[in-house]
């Protein structure tokens, strides 16, 4: 089912302020993750640029109810002695998951493309979330690497996680500080024909 272009309710936002404020959460409360807040925010964050509308995307999403089941689900995937520390660490990390999967097309290009533009849709995921206050941590474990763990989070032949999301709600005193500013644009910056010390780019 296609959606409508355009949803009325939607008002101008602060873009900018939601992109410099959102930070990666590790630390998250026990308050459970609804299957209808992170629809609402993949319905939105599905209108992320991506050539040729492939929407080269699906996903598996592991509700705050299912996360102990779905750890147990998945621990077969890691090596035995491994099973405590796995346990514990998901456990720790989040109080609900969205696996994002995306299929790896043939064509050096197109898997690119693809790439960036599920890389897109999960930048608009984390910064719609953010807004409603929902944190993420955009994990790329090897596990998702993993043959095992990529058969049981049922990732067929073909397909790539691009990353396992981490979700939960968070206070505001667990918030980070970014743990240094971000280089100026003017610094990463040349601007063809404009004089520099280094001279002028031609
Ligand atoms: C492609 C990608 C992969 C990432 N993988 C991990 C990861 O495996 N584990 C983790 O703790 N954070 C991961 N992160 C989060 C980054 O570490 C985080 O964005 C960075 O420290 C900057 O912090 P900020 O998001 O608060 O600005 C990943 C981020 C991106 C974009």
């Amino acid at each position: 089912m296609k959606q409508p272009y355009i949803r009325q309710e939607a008002g101008p936002g602060d873009v900018a302020l939601t992109v410099r404020s959102r930070r990666t959460m590790r630390a998250f409360t026990d308050e459970p993750v609804s299957e209808e807040l992170v629809m609402a925010l993949l319905n939105d964050a599905v209108w992320a640029p991506n050539h040729g509308l492939r929407e080269p995307w699906r996903f598996l999403f592991v509700p705050s109810e299912q996360k102990e089941a779905f750890i147990e689900h998945i621990l077969p995937g890691f090596a035995l002695e491994q099973h405590e520390k796995m346990r514990k660490y998901l456990h720790a990390q989040g109080s609900a998951f969205l696996i994002v999967i995306m299929p790896e097309d043939p064509r050096p290009k197109q898997w690119e493309e693809d790439l960036m533009a599920s890389a897109a849709l999960i930048q608009n995921f984390q910064l719609l979330a953010w807004e409603r206050k929902l944190g993420v941590v955009w994990k790329t474990n090897d596990h998702n690497w993993n043959p095992a763990v990529r058969s049981l989070l049922g990732v067929q032949p073909g397909e790539k996680v691009t990353g396992m999301l981490h979700l939960g709600f968070f206070e505001e005193d667990q918030i980070p500080e970014p743990k240094r500013p971000r280089t100026t644009a003017e610094e990463k910056t040349q601007v063809f024909g404009k004089t520099t010390r280094e001279g002028c780019v031609q």
